[in-house]
């Protein structure tokens, strides 16, 4: 059924990111910046045609389950998992790492963390959805990994909204 192949491939990207950022968390604490600078470039990769599908064609479809607010959560937590992309890569960029950046590094890495899992819970509503919508969403997810738009990029550029910076 179509909506169990979409619960399954969206599954498939969560443990993707969630993999990428616990392995982060651990290079982080060894401090091994070959190893946070490639996966870093991997999360980038991941999450910004995740985000764009999801945000192009997925969550305004759930505004009609959700209502406005939730939708906007979502993409709040979008706003903000992007900043601290930003940061991350900020403070990698610099040589060496004092014990304080290790501690917020992984501090930071942990609050992206909830909206892998929230969002992924998101598929027990699209499996709701009409299966010409279903079909909709897998079609932009096609089109968004194929362009395969950085996040960074894609933030900076396609996408039309503010980011939000850790404080
Ligand atoms: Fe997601
Ligand atoms: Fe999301």
């Amino acid at each position: 059924m179509l909506a169990d192949q979409f619960t399954q491939v969206f599954r498939e990207e969560h443990r993707k990111v969630r993999d990428v950022l616990f392995d982060l968390i651990h290079a982080f604490k060894n401090r091994d910046k070959p190893s946070i600078q490639l996966l870093l470039h991997k999360m980038v990769m991941c999450a910004g045609p995740h985000f764009r599908y999801e945000e192009e064609a997925m969550y305004p479809e759930l505004v009609e389950i959700f209502g406005e607010e939730y939708v906007q959560k979502l993409l709040e937590d979008h706003d903000r998992a992007i900043g601290t992309t930003k940061r991350l890569i900020e403070i990698t960029q610099k040589n060496e790492f004092t014990d304080e950046e290790t501690v917020e590094t992984i501090r930071l890495t942990r609050t992206i963390l909830p909206h892998v899992s929230d969002c992924d819970g998101l598929s027990i509503m699209v499996e709701s959805l009409p299966s010409q919508v279903v079909q909709h969403i897998l079609d932009c997810r096609d089109a968004s990994l194929s362009e395969g738009v950085d996040l960074m990029l894609w933030a900076s550029t396609i996408r039309n909204r503010p980011i939000i910076m850790p404080g």
